[in-house]
């Protein structure tokens, strides 16, 4: 049997990247280009930056990821891009550029969902098991999502107002941290202990539905009125004890909805599986129960394409296609 290659595309917020999957798990070529350094004075992503920057690096990413692959666009089966979510300034880079490349080779284009993506980078390390449970967590998402086969996706809990990763980089910004603040929170949680007090959103009793705005306002509090009394609070002790928060509620709710899910695996997805208390706490959790958690690597949690033609492959050999009508859209839904 003929082997199949799949060219991946995403631009959805701060990463151009390109990829190329054969058969759906292997990698044959992964470029990711970052601009994270032009947004980091700003302290977030900035829309129109991350535009100009997507189509100053799209062609040169794209050129260098079938350098690596060492195949000619003939080799090429299908494009993968994603369509949605996202900024939508850079999605259309994205989506574009892929429709220049399906157009001039005669080849299928296929929209992925960027969550799909985050979810697929899991095929990259590991043989998917039915039925299972997605938890994915990144600077723009917080979602739990169910899947009963390939290519079927049950949002059974999401955010109501930040997201995790946000959540991360707001209160990162009150301790005068750079942006990205995640991983800087993450480092000083392990030098603390979870000492202070904080709330734990657990919303209604039947609901795997997030909330983190509530915490982040209760750091920001605790600041403020530990400053307007005089007193001292240790960074890393807050950090520790707004993450104890997040990994509480992250790995509680999961653990519910496996039980009544019934799902023998879970998968880890998106920016914020690089935490290191999160990582821990789940791999633990989910072992008590005698149920297996995938993680990938690092390089494929954080935003790539190598994830978008994964899912892409599924897409493709469930047959669908997209037109040369595609149009980046911002608030797609999975
Ligand atoms: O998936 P990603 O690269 O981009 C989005 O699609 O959002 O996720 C980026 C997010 C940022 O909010 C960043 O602060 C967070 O992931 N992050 C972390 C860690 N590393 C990255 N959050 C907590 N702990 C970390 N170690
Ligand atoms: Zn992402």
């Amino acid at each position: 049997q003929k082997d199949e290659y799949i060219l991946g595309i995403e631009t959805s917020c701060d990463e151009t990247a390109a990829a190329v999957i054969k058969n759906g798990t292997e990698i044959v070529a992964n470029v990711v280009s970052s601009q994270i350094e032009s947004h980091q004075r700003f302290g977030g992503v900035v829309p129109e930056i991350a535009s100009r920057h997507h189509v100053e690096q799209v062609t040169i990413v794209l050129e260098e990821t079938m350098k690596q692959s060492g195949l000619t666009m003939n080799s090429i089966d299908a494009i993968a891009v994603t369509e949605g979510p996202g900024l939508v300034g850079a999605l259309l880079i994205g989506v574009n550029a892929a429709k220049a490349v399906a157009f001039a080779h005669q080849k299928p284009l296929i929209g992925v969902h960027h969550i799909a993506g985050h979810i697929y980078a899991n095929q990259l390390v590991a043989e998917l098991k039915f039925p299972l449970l997605a938890l994915v967590v990144s600077g723009g998402h917080t979602e739990l999502v169910y899947m009963k086969e390939h290519g079927s996706f049950e949002v059974i809990g999401e955010t109501r107002d930040d997201a995790v990763g946000e959540a991360y980089d707001k209160v990162a910004r009150t301790l005068q941290l750079p942006y990205p603040g995640g991983p800087h929170i993450d480092r000083l949680a392990m030098e603390g202990q979870p000492s202070i007090k904080l709330p734990r959103a657990w919303l209604e009793e039947d609901s795997y539905d997030f909330s983190f705005s509530g915490l982040k306002s209760a750091v920001i509090n605790t600041l403020h009125n530990a400053k307007q009394k005089g007193e001292e609070i240790s960074p890393q002790d807050l950090a520790a004890s707004f993450q104890e928060s997040v990994i509480e509620v992250l790995v509680g709710k999961t653990l519910k909805a496996m039980e009544q899910y019934k799902v023998d695996q879970v998968l880890l997805a998106g920016g914020v599986a690089a935490n290191k208390g999160l990582r821990s706490a789940l791999m633990t959790a989910v072992d008590n129960v005698g149920k297996e958690l995938v993680i990938p690597p690092l390089s494929l949690c954080t935003d790539n394409a190598a994830m978008i033609a994964a899912a892409g492959s599924v897409l493709y050999r469930k047959g669908k296609r997209s037109g040369m009508d595609l149009n980046g859209n911002p608030g797609l839904d999975i």
